[in-house]
Order: C-alpha cells, then sequence, then structure tokens
C-alpha cells in the first residue's frame, strides 16, 4: 500500500483551468473567503436560493451535537423547490428528463408534466392513507416514475426509502420492515442486459410468508406497469399506478414542513452485518445539494445537459439525479439500462444523441471502458462534454488521464468528488474553473466545510503525512441519525474523536505537500466494489446462514476494474462433508449470497479452506487473507495461534 501511495504522491502534473471555462464558471475563487468570514452566514445565502414558504432566522443550531439542526424555524416544500417553483418562473416548457429506455425507446418530459404527474400520484398518496412522516419504500427501475414516486412522497411530507432494484427479496424485506413502510413502490419489472428484470416477484416474496417477524406494516403495493410481463396480483393490497394516476387531480398544493422534516431513509452498509438507514432530513440536504451541484458540476440550467449516471438507488442518485439538478430546474438525462447494451458503445451514443454537456460518473466505469478500448467512445461525437465528474471511490491517475483525453477531448475538465451517502452531498473537490486540478487527488474541502486528515489522537498530521479523514464542523446536508438507532450514530461517527467534536468518516487519507487530500480507501470492514459499498461481515454472515458452511472469512480485494473484489474463505461443515458431495460448491455458495443480499455482493473467488487464520484471543487476521487474496507474500503471522494455518491456505490457492 504505501509504494502505491509514494507512487500517486509523486504525480506532478497539473491543470489550470483554461480562461475560457473560468471566465463563465459558476464557482469562483471568493466563494472560499466568503465562507471562512462567516460559515453561517454562507450557509444561510445558498439557503436562500430556495424558496421558504416561511423564511428561517435560525441557521445553524449545534447546542445538542451530534444532532444538527439547520434552518430549523424556516418552512419549505422539497418538491415545490424541484417542480412548481420553476412553472411558477415560466420554465415549465423547460425538459426537466431525457429519458432512454434500455430498449430505445423515449420521453421527454418538462417541468410542467412532471409538475403534474407529481401533483397526481402526492394525491393517490394521500388517498391510500399516506401522510407526514410515514414511510414509503420505492423499488423501482430508472423510469421517470422513479422520480416522480420520490417527489411525491416528499412532497406530502411522508419519507422515502428508496431500495436498489438489485438487491434481493430478503434485502428488501429487512429495509421494508427497519423503516416499517406503509407502502412500497414497484413496477412490474425493468430492462437490464437485453431482459426484463423482474421487480414485483421480490416485492411479493419479502410480503409474502412473513414466518414469525414483526407485523406487517405495508398496506398497499402500487405498481408501474413497465415491461408487460406476467406478475401475480394480491386484490385489494396492489393498485396499478397508470390506473390510480389517470384517475387523481391534478391538482395538488404542496404545503410548507419545517426544514427539519425528514425526508428519505437510504439503507448503505456498515461494519456490522445489520445495514443502517441514513436519514436526511429537508431544508439543509436540498441547499447542499443544490449548491453543490452548481458549483462542482459548473451547472447552468438554461444551457446545460446534465447526466449523473447513478442509479436512485444510492446516494448519488438521489442527490444528483433527482434532488440537486430538479432543485435547479436543469435538463438531465436518465437512462434506464446498462452501458453495453446493446451494444458497448450505448452511453457514448447517449452523449451523442442527446448533446449531454456534464457527466457524472464512477471510477469502475471509466476503467471498464478503458478495458475495452478507446476505439468504442471515439466512434462517437462526444465535442458536447465540457465538464467531467468521478464519484465513489478513489480514481487512479491512469483512469484519470484516460477521462480526461479520451472522454474529454484534453479540455473538460475533471472534477473527483469525495463524499458519502451519510453526508449527503459533496464535500471535498476542485472548483471548476477555479482549482489547478492533479490526476488521482480529490483535493480540496467545498467553501463551507471543514475537512481534516488526523491521527488517532485527532491532530492534524500536516502535510506529507497520511491518517484519518475528519470532518471538523457541520454542514447541511449531513445525516441526522440512523433510522430507529441514535446509539449507532453516536457511536459510529462522533465516540472516535468524542473530545474534538469531529465526525470520523472511516476513511484513510493523505495530505501532500500542497495541503491536497489523497483518498486512500476505508479504514474499516467496508469495502467498495465498484463504487458500491459492502460490509465484510454482512457476507459473513450470509455465508455462514449456508447449510454448508460453518466460518466464513470475507475480505475486500484490489481488482483492476471494481477497485475491491469481494473474496471468501470458507470451512465447510463436518457433517457437510460427510453427507454430500462437495464438487460444485464454489459456484452454489457464489449463487447464494447474491440470492441473499443482491448480485452486487456475488463474491469473485470463494476459497475453502480448513481452518481461518486467527490470533490467541480468536480474532480473524484478515490482513492476511488479503494478502493472499491479492497474491502478495503473506505478512507478519506471528501473532496467530496456529503459525502453520497460512501456508495450508496459501497451498491450497495455488492449487487451484
Ligand atoms: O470510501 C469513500 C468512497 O465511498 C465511500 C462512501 O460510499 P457511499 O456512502 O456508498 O457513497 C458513495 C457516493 C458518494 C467513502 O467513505 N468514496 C466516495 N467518493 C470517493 C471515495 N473515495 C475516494 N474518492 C472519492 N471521490
Amino acid at each position: 500500500m504505501s509504494s502505491q501511495i509514494d507512487h500517486l504522491l509523486n504525480e506532478t502534473r497539473r491543470f489550470a483551468p483554461s480562461p475560457e471555462f473560468a471566465a463563465d464558471a459558476v464557482a469562483t475563487a471568493d466563494l472560499y473567503a466568503q465562507a471562512d468570514a462567516d460559515r453561517d452566514g454562507f450557509w444561510a445565502e445558498q439557503a436562500r436560493s430556495l424558496h421558504w414558504h416561511t423564511p428561517f432566522t435560525q441557521v445553524l443550531d449545534w447546542t445538542n451535537p451530534p444532532f444538527a439542526r439547520w434552518f430549523a424555524d424556516g418552512e419549505l416544500n422539497v418538491a415545490y423547490n424541484c417542480l412548481d417553483r420553476h412553472v411558477a418562473a415560466g420554465n415549465g416548457d423547460r425538459v426537466a428528463l431525457l429519458w432512454e429506455g434500455e430498449p430505445g425507446d423515449e420521453r421527454r418530459i418538462t417541468y410542467a408534466e412532471l409538475t403534474e404527474e407529481v401533483k397526481r400520484t402526492a394525491n393517490v398518496l394521500e388517498e391510500l392513507g399516506i401522510g407526514v412522516g410515514d414511510r414509503v419504500a420505492i423499488y423501482l427501475p430508472m423510469i421517470p416514475e422513479a422520480i416522480a414516486a420520490m417527489l411525491a412522497v416528499a412532497r406530502i411530507g411522508a419519507i422515502h426509502s428508496v431500495i436498489f432494484g438489485g438487491f434481493s427479496a430478503d434485502s428488501l424485506r429487512s429495509r421494508i420492515d427497519d423503516a416499517g413502510a406503509k407502502l412500497v413502490i414497484t413496477a412490474d419489472g425493468g430492462y437490464r442486459k437485453g431482459r426484463v428484470s423482474p421487480l414485483k416477484p421480490a416485492v411479493d416474496q419479502a410480503l409474502g410468508d412473513r414466518g414469525a417477524g414483526p407485523q406487517e406494516s405495508v398496506e398497499h403495493v402500487l405498481v408501474v406497469r413497465r415491461t408487460e410481463n406476467d406478475i401475480s396480483w394480491t386484490e385489494g393490497r396492489d393498485i396499478w399506478w397508470h390506473e390510480a394516476v389517470a384517475a387523481a387531480s391534478s391538482e395538488h398544493e404542496a404545503r410548507p414542513f419545517p426544514a427539519e422534516n425528514p425526508l428519505f431513509i437510504l439503507y448503505t452498509s456498515g461494519t456490522t452485518g445489520k445495514p443502517k438507514g441514513i436519514l436526511h432530513t429537508s431544508g439543509g440536504y436540498l441547499t447542499q445539494a443544490a449548491f453543490t451541484n452548481r458549483v462542482v458540476h459548473d451547472l447552468h440550467p438554461a444551457s446545460d445537459v446534465f447526466w449523473c449516471t447513478a442509479d436512485i438507488g444510492w446516494i448519488t442518485g438521489h442527490s444528483y439525479v433527482t434532488y440537486g439538478p430538479l432543485a435547479n430546474g436543469a435538463t438531465q438525462v436518465l437512462y434506464e439500462g446498462t452501458p453495453d447494451t446493446p451494444h458497448p458503445g450505448r452511453w457514448w451514443e447517449l452523449v451523442e444523441t442527446y448533446g449531454v454537456t456534464i457527466l457524472y460518473t464512477a471510477p469502475t466505469a471509466i476503467r471498464s471502458f478503458m478495458k475495452l478500448g478507446r476505439e468504442i467512445p471515439q466512434k462517437f461525437d462526444l465535442s458536447s462534454l465540457r465538464l467531467l465528474g468521478s464519484v465513489g471511490e478513489p480514481i487512479n491517475p491512469e483512469a484519470w488521464m484516460w477521462y480526461r483525453s479520451i472522454i474529454g477531448g484534453e479540455t473538460a475538465p475533471i472534477v473527483d468528488t469525495w463524499w458519502q451517502t451519510e453526508t449527503g452531498a459533496i464535500m471535498v473537490s476542485a472548483l471548476p474553473g477555479v482549482t489547478e486540478t492533479k490526476p488521482g487527488s480529490a483535493q480540496v474541502p467545498l467553501p463551507g466545510i471543514g475537512i481534516d486528515v488526523v491521527d488517532d489522537e485527532g491532530t492534524h498530521v500536516g502535510n506529507g503525512n497520511g491518517g484519518l479523514l475528519v470532518i471538523t464542523q457541520p454542514w447541511p446536508s449531513m445525516l441526522r441519525g440512523i433510522w430507529g438507532d441514535p446509539e449507532r450514530f453516536v457511536e459510529t461517527y462522533w465516540e472516535k474523536f468524542h473530545d474534538k467534536g469531529f465526525y470520523f468518516a472511516g476513511d484513510g487519507a493523505r495530505l501532500d505537500e500542497d495541503g491536497d487530500v489523497w483518498f486512500l480507501g476505508r479504514v474499516d470492514d467496508v469495502m467498495n466494489v465498484s463504487g458500491h459499498r459492502l460490509s465484510t461481515t454482512e457476507i459473513e454472515s450470509a455465508l455462514v446462514g449456508n447449510e454448508a458452511v460453518a466460518e466464513a472469512a470475507v475480505v475486500g480485494a484490489a481488482d483492476e476494474t471494481t477497485g475491491q473484489a469481494v473474496v471468501a474463505f470458507c470451512v465447510l461443515k463436518e457433517s457437510f462433508l460427510k453427507a454430500h458431495d462437495v464438487d460444485g460448491i464454489v459456484d452454489i455458495l457464489r449463487r447464494w449470497v447474491g440470492e441473499q443480499i443482491g448480485p452486487i455482493a456475488r463474491p469473485r473467488d470463494v476459497y475453502i479452506v480448513t481452518e481461518l487464520p486467527k490470533t490467541r484471543s480468536g480474532k480473524i487476521m484478515r490482513r492476511l487473507l488479503r494478502d493472499v487474496a491479492e497474491g502478495r507474500e503473506v505478512g507478519d503471522t506471528t501473532t496467530l495461534a496456529d503459525t502453520m494455518v497460512m501456508s495450508t491456505i496459501q497451498s491450497k490457492i495455488t492449487e487451484k
């Protein structure tokens, strides 16, 4: 790791913004000085670019840390801010969504049309008895209804919990139960990789045999018709979206709600087996999502075509598909399918067709395109692109340079943006038009954001040194808690640097000689696979849930394309070995994890071993397993209870 970091820190290429770009840039250098002079005043000014039904007089209330309240005496309606106000300002005819389905079907939806759809949907939700504070689970493909559903929930002051369509019925069930959702919004299916990927059966299964589980909270399932595949139907519970929405009134008044009204819960993996429901509220979240979308993506809403490729099931899709761009009145591309269907140039074809000017995507996607070769993007006219963004994991300088030259035509600035589900919006990034960029570094905290790299005691490490990334000041879009578990919120993020009041992000980072931040990956048991967060513990519990497995250890191993890959080491049960033929067990276990959690969690490799390396106190030494998984010489084994274990594991693996 350290030689890799030294190599990175020797990166000397620098790209200054062009004078033409800088002249028209949304961000200006004086934002830093403004925020430094009066942080609260700076955020208040950003918040005032939203529409407040009742203007706020308080900015930050930090009297009960770590429970922050922003703009708490103000009232607003999030959906009104994303829709009605643009129509009221005369921009109703502006296209909000340039949608394309994977099979090539298209829809262009204006702000006026989306506003009407959301009003109707809001009426449907209210007729179904959904009110302020109720939870609505959304399990949809990337279709316009997904955005309409989120905004309709927000419009009536309810709370959405979007669950990525790739999660299994089990994952869906645990999220529905944890949030106590009253309604699930889903579709018959969506198109993925040229096939229908059914969603409704997973909902049926999640709501089906409840066994000894908690009392059923779900009263209705609202079903969007997308693929027209056969689905089963529960009379009285299931309702077709198209019928209900068409029958509903197109009049709906957006009532004001307090700024701290919860907006959504989004589940993400932590270090334990149980995903945590990250809670975000309204005013502060929308302020920072909209502000960062403007200054970091250099968004000019009247002329840009923005495209963030994230699924709405992740935080990036919440902040930079639904809330940021729509609050800013932007025009954006929304694409349902996978990048390589029906051909590997699909994304670049979309850029050309819609004249995309700003592209925001993940390093893992860039690396897969790199692997396929530059000939594919070069078949398309990408000259409309003027800004590129990266998110989700560190972007290696090679991928950064490829992105710049092949996709950005050597001119489009690249912003590498660091943030998390918990931070709600971008926290660390260059400002295009202002910052000289460096391939591989996310660089500097945004204006109004306090970031530091510290040692275990919370002391600043100084330039040229590595440590832990902390956030030193509360920020508007910070998580307000973990749904139903305030202790876990305090413990996970605030306990480590309790005396300093720092938020512990769980990321390692290093400051270079200029004080720029280089992210080095997670320091906990969280993996980052293709920019998706996965917990080693969650996958381990899934594995030991299989009848064959006695013990399991999971590590994230470096992978050229996906950043990290899931590698599992399993010890099988004696009883299982006696009674079964274990041929094919590796595939069975890989599939099993896919079924339990979702295909993204499926291990790349499963190794069957006879023992796991443990310390004398019984702790699994994942560091050693990572060495094996990455094909390195195994490090120091002296603290192992049985020092032979590693050579047995190693020989087992080289045998393969
Ligand atoms: O490790 C960091 C990595 O992704 C984690 C957050 O994951 P998630 O909550 O799923 O949100 C991803 C999208 C915002 C962080 O703790 N990460 C995210 N962006 C970057 C990054 N690591 C390095 N550089 C980034 N730009």
